[in-house]
């Protein structure tokens, strides 16, 4: 019954997607002129947004990027050209790539998209993103279906993997907050029949769900429940909250609210369990968590965490013995008891 593990892990299909978020990123640094400001003066994503008005997260996404490239150096936690920025990038010389880039860049909706993120002004401009049904808590059905849809791909490999290299054996209910298709519901109810899951959503992804769980043959152990997260009371009951690439869409004070209220609705010795893919200790690696980061900039209000970080968010919400696993391709879940 458990779900088939993939042939092989999904890392190069993420590889694949992530690396169309590349092109961006130099297009926008050339248009901001950002080789000039930091040939100008070597700086920090802090001390840049500063000296140039930008968006601090926008550009905390994007310069780590431009790092991974080999476009940037990092000493005393200011970014400095290396020679490759010196001498392609810069409009003084004779070898700049600028004219190249900018026909290029017309062509990229994510050019536009990136450019916003990073431009403090357009900030607070609706761009009809999911993120906005989101945080207003309605989703139209035809948006719902490409979504859910969209995250299914992305999170079905890693839900057949975190049942196998994590020790699910404490959960008996399950609490899916924000579960998208509910495939890491689906997923665990397989692996372990003993489990009932819940997946906690908004009322036209619940609709969705529903056809998900049918199709999988589990609808004795997933059902779903229709609660917008941030208006609406939780239901009660579970032993187990199972965010995936849920904290990853909102803003640290977000995070630290939706973990609160975990914490509230838990019994005691209760999880929280956060499946994320997760950047290392300074957030300036690795590759694809890096890039993973930029899209969030870009189209959600989040951005990709370090455990520190994450492990900071559950403490200061009351969580102890808060540890980190790897699970899966690029996966792993930070945990917390209540
Ligand atoms: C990035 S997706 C993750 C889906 C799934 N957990 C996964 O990993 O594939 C975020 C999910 O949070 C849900 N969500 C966003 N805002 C919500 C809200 N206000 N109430 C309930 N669910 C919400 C969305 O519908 C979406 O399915």
């Amino acid at each position: 019954m458990t779900l088939a593990l993939p042939a092989t892990d999904d890392t190069r299909i993420w590889d694949i997607w992530l690396s169309m978020y590349q092109v961006p990123c130099l297009t926008v640094a050339l248009e901001l002129e950002l080789f000039e400001s930091l040939e100008a003066k070597p700086d920090s994503a802090e001390g840049l947004a500063e000296r140039r008005h930008f968006n601090l997260r926008g550009l905390r996404a994007l310069l780590p990027v431009l790092l991974q490239q080999g476009l940037l150096q990092m000493h005393d936690g200011c970014y400095h050209l290396n020679e490759h920025s010196r001498t392609y990038l810069l409009k003084s010389s004779a070898y700049y790539w600028g004219p190249f880039y900018s026909r290029t860049a017309r062509t990229l909706a994510s050019h536009k998209l990136l450019l916003e993120s990073i431009n403090n002004e357009q900030e607070n401009k609706a761009k009809n993103l999911p993120v906005d049904g989101w945080e207003s808590g309605h989703v139209d059905m035809e948006l719902a279906r490409q979504v859910t849809a969209f995250m299914n791909c992305h999170s079905v490999a890693s839900a057949a993997g975190m049942t196998r290299s994590f020790d699910f054996a404490a959960t008996k209910r399950m609490l899916d907050v924000g579960g998208g298709s509910g495939c890491l519901s689906i997923a665990l109810a397989k692996a372990r029949p003993a489990v009932s899951c819940t997946v906690l959503e908004l009322p036209t992804i619940c609709e969705l769900v529903r056809q998900y769980v049918a199709d999988a043959g589990v609808g004795s152990q997933v059902d779903t429940v229709v609660v917008d997260m941030f208006r609406q009371a939780w239901p009660s009951g579970y032993d187990t909250h199972f965010f995936s690439n849920v904290f990853h869409d909102w803003s640290v004070e977000t995070c630290l609210a939706l973990a609160k209220q975990s914490h509230a609705a838990l019994p005691t010795g209760g999880r929280i369990l956060l499946h994320e893919m997760l950047l290392d200790d300074g957030a300036l690696t690795p590759k694809p968590a890096v890039l993973f980061s930029l899209l969030m900039a870009m189209g959600t209000r989040g951005q990709q965490f370090t455990f520190g970080q994450l492990r900071e968010i559950l403490e200061t919400a009351g969580f102890r013995n808060v540890s980190c696993h790897h699970t899966y391709g690029y996966y792993s879940i930070v945990s917390g008891v209540r």
